[in-house]
């Protein structure tokens, strides 16, 4: 949503690890393209991480952060989590679903597409193939952190968690996709396929088939299908290419972007935005890849990281592109394409390098500025 103001209002949250470092190497592109803005862009960072929770004795953005983080037109995440400070789960959920809720990003929009010149681990599949969009419910689904359990400890012990869905909360998602359906023209015929798990999961499903059928009714221009969660992940491997938009459940939808993420070119370069279509609230960007603690720490025999063990041959060579291609998104959702476009291309241009596996985070980034110098 573009604003009155005559600048763009972004919060920046680098997070912890690569989310630092990737963020650093965002915040130094975003000056190549300040020519191609129609606005300028003011990014103010929030240390909203491990270290913070530390110090303010919390387990999730309060009022205070809340309230502060929705005044801005949208949000750049880094990546969030540093188990050596803070044991993993609860900056995902304290940070990351307390945002994608609290500010009812209910579209999680993750791209599945392969670059032109770009190797997919699918030996006999190129960029024709590989291009679809993912529409990931992001608000609801096994993700509402609701359950118990019951009888701890006991031989009974018993871990209940909730599926909630809801016929609103899949309508505006399908809703969402439509439109980017019809924006995309893949095929002459938009496509639209549900995936869900509706032969087992008989309660949850309801909902998605009602909409499901209702839309095949009011929307006869589009193609509704329908595919269960376990086939669509090995329809993704088999055939990609008859994929246009997908709707799925919260979970199923982060399981199965992280295969499509390996598809389009490997997690580093896998983009994901947590959407409010409606701008009520900041909508947030990030890179799919999490924070990375692999590359910071040795890890002990016994699984754990060992503190203050940090690697620099291979922090340095962070890939920052799925950053990059995020704040490319961003950019689009606030009405700069043509900053966005040069942005995308500068990073596709990057993973097209023969020998980009070994470029540090710092040579990849001064070559994607110089060529949105020189890009018209
Ligand atoms: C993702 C991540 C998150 C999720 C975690 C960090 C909460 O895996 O964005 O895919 O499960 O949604
Ligand atoms: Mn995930």
């Amino acid at each position: 949503m573009e604003s009155e103001k005559d600048y763009h209002n972004i919060a920046v949250i680098p997070g912890d690890l690569n989310g630092i470092t990737v963020t650093d190497a965002v915040l130094k592109l975003s000056e190549a393209i300040s020519d191609k803005l129609k606005k300028p862009i003011k990014h103010t960072t929030f240390n909203y991480n491990a270290d913070y929770f530390l110090e303010q004795g919390i387990t999730e953005l309060g009022e205070k952060e809340l309230n502060e983080l929705a005044k801005y037109d949208q949000i750049f995440l880094g990546a969030i989590g540093d188990p050596v400070k803070i044991k993993p789960g609860i900056l995902e959920l304290g940070i990351i679903l307390k945002l994608r809720q609290s500010f009812d990003q209910y579209v999680n929009l993750r791209p599945i597409v392969l670059p032109e010149g770009v190797k997919s681990v699918l030996s006999d599949k190129t960029s024709k193939d590989i291009n679809f969009e993912i529409c990931r419910e992001n608000s609801e689904g096994l993700y509402v952190g609701k359950g118990k359990v019951l009888n701890e400890g006991t031989e009974d012990e018993t871990g209940i968690q909730e599926m909630i869905c809801t016929y609103k909360g899949v309508k505006r998602l399908t809703e969402f996709a439509i439109e980017r359906a019809r924006e995309r023209k893949r095929f002459e015929k938009p496509k639209i396929h549900f995936v869900f798990k509706t032969n087992v999961l008989t309660y949850a499903a309801v909902p998605w088939t009602r909409v499901l059928n209702e839309f095949r009714e009011k929307y006869p221009d589009i193609e509704f299908l329908y595919m269960h969660i376990d086939n669509f992940m090995m329809q993704m491997v088999v055939a990609p290419e008859q994929f246009d938009v997908v709707v799925t459940e919260n979970m199923f939808g982060d399981i199965a972007t992280d295969l499509g993420a390996v598809l389009q070119g490997g997690i580093g370069s896998a983009v994901s935005g947590n959407i409010n279509p409606f701008g009520t609230f900041p909508s947030m960007f990030e890179p799919i890849h999490g924070s990375v603690p692999k590359r910071w720490y040795e890890v002990s025999e016994n699984g754990d990281y060992i503190p203050g063990t940090k690697n620099l041959e291979k922090i340095n060579t962070v890939k920052p592109e799925a950053a990059f291609l995020s704040y490319s998104m961003m950019l689009e959702q606030i009405g700069e394409t043509e900053a966005a476009k040069a942005m995308k291309e500068a990073t596709l241009n990057n993973l097209r390098d023969p020998e980009y596996k070994d470029k540090t985070v710092t040579y990849l980034t001064e070559k994607a500025s110089e060529f949105i110098k020189n890009f018209n």
